[in-house]
């Protein structure tokens, strides 16, 4: 397709349908079934989940009230007795789908497994005993630090069995935001592999986790360790401990806990405007139906689908959308170790074409690191079983979601365009593909449930077509609970950072965003200190902090930069302590400082060295300056409260 095809299509505001067998088959067939939908859960919320609760999910004991609402703070079906690992398996086991598969694995050398969901359910029984064998109890945390290979999905489904509450920590994170996790979270064990396959070569994970117990967390007593890689590693007696030698001595029968719709399924750290990272905390109940019901209707599952989620379960996206929302669907979910790389730069779609993918979910930045690769890839593979195509964790510019269309769903297949956050759980405005037509480059409307708006710094709605901060103003099964050992700052970040007048509590996470006539939602971006590269989220003051622990550095800076495949860059404006000189090897050496600090994804691009930072006559630094010199655009707006015009002149020179 030309640009100039591509810009006419845009222009027009064409809508896309999805094709009347699409729809036919679909869960939600129409439009009208949507706004049924919606109208009903917008008039009577608690009906309306009450209802999903009774039908899609098993429950060891009804709950007392649908939703409590202290705002902030909510609380669904409390009093309910519910296991979300339970509904992720045991209720699979009674028909059909006991030998059906319910995760299919694929390593990035090309080893692979696929579990039924009887095969899955004696695993995580397995596992669940195990580490009870190492002392966890219900309400204890266990850290996982994990590659991508099933053993991670075990694992959090074992934890959810006993009631111990797991926090995640992506693969991709050093040693030091390691340790700084789990000592947040007090976690008492920690499961890990010896390393996982990145690119055809080994992530040394469990290297990773000495030295983050060297350097602290001194409440782990244990740790499980996952064979996957092979190469040496140490073992320390008496706390580490080889998973396949306890396999062989666990039972595999391991009922499932009987927990509160309320008690704690799993902390998710995730950055935010400050130096440190948030322990977001999502409960049982709400959580299984939310994930559960988002899963069912925006992917539409049925029982012959091979449905794909790309991300990391080190992300809430693996969370809801690998583990628990396809599971607790009964679905086929894959799960798949490697990334496009330069020995084989067609994996995906050799995964697509070998398993007969039907559901396709992943992120901008990797369609547009995709379409920098070429066509040939995908076409030399037969993507002919797809049906269906989702995106999330960035705005998806309109090309980039054309060429998604054309190129990988050969034209046919509807793209959701999911938008959501690790607060929220899970997905809060998307198509439904069988009923919403979709535009390229909008999330479209909000599901049934969720009542979201655009509103102005005094939390008022604005006018169609105007920009403004995107906010929810009810509460939803899946929201998050509260910021792990921290409910003020749960509160003030997300319920009070507007005020509207009526005195309602709205709930707001950082996104600016757009409605048009329509109502159709364009999400703008954040509009706060967090940056989106590549998908990962990074709060600029997180890349400041661990700038300014090294000890050549005064002061930093932080701005995000656009970037054509990336989203965003990170750019750090950095001033040295008084007699030190900057050189490139001071520039690599901090670079690698946040590496270590953070993990390889916070690397800057490029650190600017400056004898000033601008600031305000306060003292606030104008970080907007800084990204206009970022991105090498003329300064617009105002200057007048800089403090120092001069700082500018030299900015630019440098
Ligand atoms: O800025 C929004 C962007 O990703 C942020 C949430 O990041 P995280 O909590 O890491 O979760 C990512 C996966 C759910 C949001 O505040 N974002 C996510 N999805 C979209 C999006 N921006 C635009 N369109 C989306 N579909």
């Amino acid at each position: 397709m030309s640009q100039a095809t591509i810009e006419s299509i845009l222009h027009e505001k064409r809508l896309f349908h999805p094709s009347e067998d699409f729809s036919n088959r679909a869960h939600i067939k129409n439009l009208d079934e949507y706004r049924q939908l919606y109208d009903r859960a917008k008039t009577d919320p608690e009906g309306f989940w009450e209802e999903l609760a009774e039908t899609e999910l098993h429950w060891f004991k009804k709950w007392e009230r649908v939703l409590d609402w202290q705002p902030p703070f909510a609380q669904w079906f409390a009093g309910g007795k519910i296991n979300i690992s339970y509904n992720c398996l045991d209720r699979h086991l009674n028909g059909d789908r006991k030998d059906k598969p319910a995760l299919i694995w694929e390593g990035e050398p090309g080893d692979s497994r696929i579990f039924t969901y009887a095969e899955l359910h004696r695993e995580v029984c397995q596992m669940a005993n195990a580490i009870k064998e190492l002392g966890v109890k219900k309400g204890d945390r266990v850290g996982i630090y994990m590659p991508m290979i099933p053993s991670a999905a075990i694992a959090m489904l074992a934890c959810a069995r006993i009631g111990a509450p797991h926090t995640v920590v992506f693969g991709g994170f050093s040693a030091e935001a390691l340790k700084d996790r789990l000592e947040d979270a007090e976690a008492k064990l920690v499961i890990t592999a010896d390393g996982g396959w990145r690119k055809d070569a080994i992530v040394p994970l469990k290297d990773q986790v000495d030295k983050a117990l060297e350097a602290g967390a001194p409440g782990v007593e244990n740790v499980l360790v996952v064979k996957r890689t092979q190469q040496e590693i140490s073992m320390q007696p008496g706390r580490d401990h080889w998973w396949h030698d306890l396999q062989t001595r666990v039972s595999a029968d391991c009922p499932a806990e009987e927990m509160d719709s309320e008690d704690m399924l799993f902390i998710l750290y995730t950055s935010g405007t400050t130096g440190k990272p948030k322990g977001v905390v999502h409960t049982t109940g709400g959580y299984n139906l939310y994930t559960h019901v988002t899963s069912k209707w925006i992917f539409d599952l049925r029982d012959d689908d091979v449905y794909w989620c790309t991300a990391d379960v080190g992300w809430i996206t693996g969370h809801s959308y690998i583990v628990y929302g396809p599971l607790s669907n009964g679905a086929t979910t894959l799960m798949y170790e490697g990334a496009p790389r330069a020995s084989n730069p067609g994996c995906l779609w050799d995964v697509v074409q070998k398993y007969g993918v039907t559901i396709f979910y992943t992120a901008p930045t990797a369609i547009r690191a995709l379409m920098k690769l070429g066509e040939q890839h995908p076409d030399a593979r037969d993507l002919s079983s797809l049906r269906l195509l989702g995106t999330v964790g960035e705005p998806i510019n309109p090309e980039a979601w054309m060429w998604y269309h054309r190129v990988i769903g050969g034209g046919k297949c509807p793209i959701v365009d999911t938008w959501w956050q690790t607060e929220t759980g899970g997905v809060m405005i998307t198509p439904l593909p069988g009923a919403t037509p979709t535009k390229p480059g909008s999330c479209t409307l909000p599901f049934p449930g969720i009542v979201a708006d655009v509103v102005d710094a005094e939390g008022e709605p604005v006018t169609d077509e105007s920009g403004g901060y995107l906010v929810v103003r009810q509460p939803w099964p899946g929201m998050m609970r509260t910021v792990y050992g921290d409910p003020d700052r749960f509160r003030r970040t997300y319920w009070e950072y507007l005020r509207p007048q009526d005195g309602n509590p709205i709930y707001f996470a950082g996104d600016g965003a757009r409605k048009d006539e329509e109502g159709y939602f364009w999400v703008m971006g954040r509009v706060d200190d967090v940056i989106n590269v590549a998908g990962h989220r990074l709060g600029t003051m997180e890349v400041e902090s661990a700038l300014v622990s090294h000890p050549a550095v005064a002061e930093a800076a932080v701005v995000g930069c656009p970037h054509e495949v990336k989203g965003e860059e990170i750019v750090a404006f950095v001033t040295l302590k008084e007699d030190l000189d900057a050189s490139e090897e001071l520039e690599n050496e901090l670079k690698q400082h946040v590496v270590n600090e953070i993990g390889a994804l916070a690397r800057p691009k490029e650190i600017r060295f400056t004898e000033e930072l601008p600031k305000t006559r306060s003292g606030k630094i104008m970080r907007r300056l800084l990204r206009s010199l970022a991105s090498g655009e003329e300064i617009s707006g105002d200057t007048s409260t800089l403090q120092d015009r001069g700082v500018l002149e030299k900015l630019r020179g440098g």
